[in-house]
């Protein structure tokens, strides 16, 4: 017979009192106890003191007895603080003492110190006793890591690893739904937590630390005072002992699973427990009161009167029956969270990797929604007409609303984000299960609204793993979840809410998707659950048993958690973070302020003045998270924000930035790298900060040489924003606020091939151009100047992307040369590869220039420049004048520099100019067959242009259209800009690191453009 088949000892009061003062020499009050095994009594003695008298049940063996004194003793040793019941000898000095019931059966006797305080289960529970419970069950187990006795070895039904024997006692349950509970924390247990208990750290725990065990501090009642009754202690995993004392603690409380997690904190805190073990509390929590209420069930006929056992029956049931109702998973990641570790186990990773690899993800819309026009549909606002109609299950008049608003405010793309607060959620469905009173309220997804009908794809490869229809009003309609695994490691699910009828039917279990592939269509509202067109894009951290177990919507509470369990899917759906928060001044504001802060003369481009707040590749985000495409700047020619370069230059600014009075490696090795790209008689280099520094510097290192004054540049030139500078760019000089030709400049013919006189043989073209060379070298000379300089750009940009006549260049530099002048090639703008079959575009005319002036890409975006010359010239300046340039050629522009002519080769993106730009300019010159005002279309490499006129024979130029196409094109979300001497010039000069998409998009944009531009 086992104590738990033996019935308590029962010796009358009168004998007690007698065994106790003979063994103990003990006298007082007698009071009896309850216990399910044992005979107990408390014993007050006449000075107030009080001892807790135990009979011991007279199955109880010696070994167990001696097992328990050990342990106390043990753990009083270890942690003295602890409060632990003492044992008393007795008079003989024994641990144990015996006692004879009238029946002759031996039983032991033991005293042990009463400790002060209530029960657990009386009196008000605050966060902090749980903490201090959780606390004082770490400690003792850590004082008992160490412990061993022969007793601990037990088999016994109470031991939470043994939960599965109760399946034995199922029968006993009448209660056909109690039955199922109990079966399914069976089940679960026998599939999932038996296996793994087996691999957990085990070791001897106090093994039921019930709120009848446990005793609080009676006057703050937020300590615990004293942890009793050793008799059911026991050699099993260390997880045990908390499940054990939760599933008592946490019974008729209103977020049990709060107070849970706030013991299994101050627990991991005293003693860390590992995630294995933090993944098994919740189903160990059920698992102990699954032996208790199956227990309770099959002794009710035989120990009716047992009182102890059904104390705790109902409140058992109802803690089972609302831990049935919680997702196993959010549980346990409120006790991982609490623990310190991610809600599930690789969710960290996934979120990690997703934000990593957003760049590789293909678009879940047709169109990416980055570059789409967003606005917030208006479900978190209460008050709104949108989410009242929603929640009132007005779809269609939600809809209407929602389509005017999108008009008015020129939205493509209704956006419900992720953590938004949302009071449509009325139904009963939404009353959380885990916190009473709370509603789940939270949206757990991210909501994407178009029409019924638009594809929704998915941005990485993924698994159909199940499919779920529900006609419920407000429930997903129809749903669609997929695994993805896109690296080792890395899994998860997305889950597709409110599809159409047909995209269930579509797809099967199984079917894989490549990236980009359609998952489904949105869903009229009759076949989506009754709402307004949209997808509920959701994520997953943890594998789901089926779609109609995740929840859309969470407590506000447990924010935390969704973001681990559910990940916001915005960078899954590649939406920038601007569209959810605005940082900074309004647009407005910064406009006004412009005008009172800063010089005037600043542009600004289009009409309405974008915001841009983030530059990330090929992209500029404005300050509503909308992406464009920049097909103009081509100073981030490696792309904005390139993480390269900014690491690069963060790497150097962390370690030294200083000029060039002391040695360097850096500027020496970037004048070796940047000279060896250059003709070989270009060896000398001068660092600056600017093109326009870079030109100046030109002109006199030219002027020096030559002795000479007069410069020749091309009509609408523009060499930058110097003085000197001003004064050879026609480009300046000849329009508002410019003065006019100085004397000292002399004007060449802008050797434009399309707009060439009608007279001028095709042939002599190239040749009549360069004599304009020196016809501006004899106007020079009427003015009394010698030419110091011809100065021109290989592929002049702002007089309108002219691609130079074929021989043209070597011509002109010769004129130039035979009347003494230096040839500058300003390559600030067209230089680094952008005309793609050269590094350098007066290479492509097989002209050599004596300097060489840079800027722009060189540093992609971080204001350096460079003037590279021959020997020569460079000696020729070496006059004993210093120069110093404070910023130019420092450590950290020259490690940028580096970096940037490391990327330009080892991506191979002159290759990849040449391959994009040739084929945009088939595809652009292919749009001249349907546009008539397409004058021409030219380019080089990237460095493009369409010349817009109103009659292609009078190439009279449409200004005024070019301006409304570049306008129309940033409405449709690409870049652009237009220049030239009429200003009808588009120009485009995208990164070098356009991909095959990038094109394509762009000439989408520019055939809408030309469509519906008048
Ligand atoms: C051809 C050319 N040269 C020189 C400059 C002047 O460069 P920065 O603005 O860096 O001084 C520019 C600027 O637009 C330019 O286009």
């Amino acid at each position: 017979m086992s104590v738990l088949t033996s019935l308590p000892p029962a010796f009358p009061v009168d004998k007690v009192e007698a065994i106790v003062d003979e063994l103990y020499g003990l006298k007082g009050n007698f009071s009896a106890l309850d216990s399910e095994r044992d005979q107990n009594f408390r014993l007050t003695e006449a000075n107030g003191q009080s001892w807790v008298v135990k009979i011991a049940n007279q199955a109880e063996d010696l070994q167990a007895l001696d097992f328990q004194a050990a342990l106390l003793r043990h753990v009083a040793e270890l942690d003295p603080a602890l409060p632990l019941p003492h044992l008393r000898p007795t008079l003989h000095g024994e641990i144990l003492g015996r006692c004879t019931s009238a029946e002759g059966k031996a039983h032991f006797v033991r005293v042990v110190g009463w400790l002060p305080g209530k029960p657990f289960a009386k009196g008000h529970k605050s966060a902090a006793l749980f903490a201090s419970f959780g606390e004082t069950l770490g400690r003792l187990t850590k004082a008992l890591q160490g412990f061993g006795h022969p007793g601990a070895a037990r088999d016994f039904d109470w031991d939470v690893a043994q939960a599965g024997k109760s399946r034995a006692r199922l029968a006993y349950i009448d209660e056909p739904a109690q039955r199922d509970t109990v079966e399914y924390f069976l089940d679960r247990f026998d599939a999932h937590v038996a296996p793994r208990l087996k691999r957990c750290r085990a070791q001897v725990i106090h093994g039921d630390a019930n709120d009848y065990n446990v005793l609080v501090d009676a006057a703050t009642g937020e300590q615990i005072a004293g942890i009793i009754d050793y008799g059911d202690a026991i050699h099993s995993p260390l997880i045990n002992e908390l499940a054990v004392a939760a599933a008592y603690a946490i019974m008729d409380r209103d977020a049990p699973i709060d107070d849970a997690a706030a013991m299994a904190a101050a627990f991991h805190k005293a003693n860390p427990l590992l995630p294995d073990e933090v993944d098994l509390l919740f189903d160990l929590i059920a698992a102990r009161l699954v032996i208790s209420v199956t227990m309770s069930a099959s002794r009710k006929d035989r120990s009716k009167d047992n009182a102890y056992l059904a104390i705790s029956e109902a409140p058992a049931w109802n803690l089972l029956k609302r831990l049935r109702a919680m997702d196993p998973m959010i549980a346990t990641g409120l006790l991982r969270q609490a623990c310190g570790f991610e809600a599930a186990a690789g969710a960290r990773d996934v979120i990690a990797w997703l934000k990593d690899n957003r760049r590789t993800l293909a678009p879940v819309l047709d169109q990416a929604p980055a570059t789409m026009r967003k606005g917030l549909v208006p479900f978190g606002d209460r008050n709104h007409p949108i989410a009242i109609a929603s929640a009132a299950r007005k779809p269609a008049e939600a809809e209407k609303l929602w389509a005017e608003i999108m008009a008015q405010d020129g939205i493509d793309l209704g956006i419900g984000p992720w953590g938004e607060d949302r009071p449509v959620y009325t139904a009963a469905a939404f009353d959380s299960t885990l916190s009473t009173g709370e509603r789940r309220s939270r949206h757990l997804g991210l909501d994407l609204f178009l029409d019924a009908g638009a594809n929704v794809r998915t941005p990485l490869p993924g698994k159909v793993v199940d499919i779920y229809v529900s006609d419920l009003p407000l429930d997903y309609g129809h749903a669609i979840l997929l695994e993805h695994n896109p690296a080792p490691g890395i899994t998860f699910f997305s889950l597709w809410g409110h599809l159409s009828a047909a995209s269930a039917k579509a797809v099967k279990v199984g079917d894989e998707l490549k990236a980009g592939a359609v998952v489904g269509q949105m869903g009229p509202n009759t076949e989506n659950g009754g709402w307004q067109p949209h997808v509920h894009l959701q994520l997953i951290a943890y594998r789901p048993a089926a779609a109609a177990d995740v929840i859309g919507a969470g407590e506000p509470g447990y924010t935390k958690v969704w973001a681990e369990l559910f990940p916001s899917p915005a960078t899954f759906a590649n939406l920038p973070a601007e569209t959810f928060t605005k940082t900074g001044r309004s647009s407005d504001d910064l406009l006004k302020l412009r005008k009172e802060k800063l010089v005037r003369n600043l542009s600004i481009s289009y009409k309405t003045p974008m915001k841009i707040v983030r530059g990330e590749g090929v992209y500029l985000i404005d300050d509503r998270g909308r992406a464009y495409l920049d097909c103009y700047n081509n100073v981030a020619q490696l792309g904005h924000a390139n993480p390269e370069i900014v690491e690069a230059l963060a790497r150097q600014a962390a370690i030294l930035n200083t000029n060039t009075r002391y040695l360097h490696d850096n500027i020496i090795a970037y004048a070796e790298k940047l000279t060896a790209t250059l003709p070989k008689n270009l060896t000398v280099a001068g660092f600056v900060c600017s093109g326009s520094e870079a030109n100046d510097l030109a002109l006199r290192l030219s002027r020096n040489y030559t002795q000479a004054k007069g410069v020749v540049a091309l009509d609408w030139a523009y060499h930058g924003h110097l003085s000197s500078l001003i004064e050879i760019s026609p480009y300046k000089y000849k329009r508002k606020g410019g003065k006019g030709r100085p004397e000292t400049t002399g004007e060449a013919m802008l050797p434009d091939g399309y707009r060439a006189p009608a007279d001028w043989p095709q042939a002599e073209i190239a040749a009549r151009y360069a004599a304009s060379v020196t016809t501006a070298i004899e106007q020079l000379a009427e003015a009394g100047h010698k030419p110091a300089a011809f100065i021109a750009e290989s592929l002049p940009s702002s007089a309108g992307q002219i691609v130079l006549p074929d021989g043209y260049l070597k011509a002109a530099y010769a004129a130039a040369r035979k009347a003494g002048a230096v040839i500058i090639a300003d390559e600030v703008q067209i230089g680094f590869g952008r005309v793609g079959s050269h590094m350098w575009a007066f290479d492509s005319h097989g002209a050599v220039p004596d300097i060489v002036t840079m800027g722009k890409p060189i540093g992609n975006g971080h204001p350096m420049a460079a003037m590279v010359t021959t020997r020569e010239i460079a000696d020729a300046f070496f006059n004993g004048m210093e120069y110093f340039n404070t910023f130019g050629g420092n450590p950290v522009s020259c490690a940028v520099g580096l970096k940037v002519l490391e990327i330009l080769e080892r991506d191979k993106l002159l290759a990849n100019a040449t391959r994009l730009g040739t084929s945009l300019i088939a595809r652009m010159s292919k749009l001249m067959e349907k546009h008539d005002r397409i004058g021409d279309v030219r380019g080089q490499g990237l460095m493009l242009g369409i010349e817009l006129v109103e009659d292609r024979k009078t190439k009279v130029p449409a200004t005024d259209y070019a301006g409304r196409i570049v306008e129309k094109c940033r409405q449709l979300g690409v870049l652009l800009g237009t220049d030239g001497p009429y200003d009808n010039v588009i120009k485009m000069r995208p990164g070098m690191i356009f991909t095959d998409a990038n094109a394509d998009f762009l000439m989408q944009v520019l055939e809408t453009a030309f469509a519906d531009v008048a």
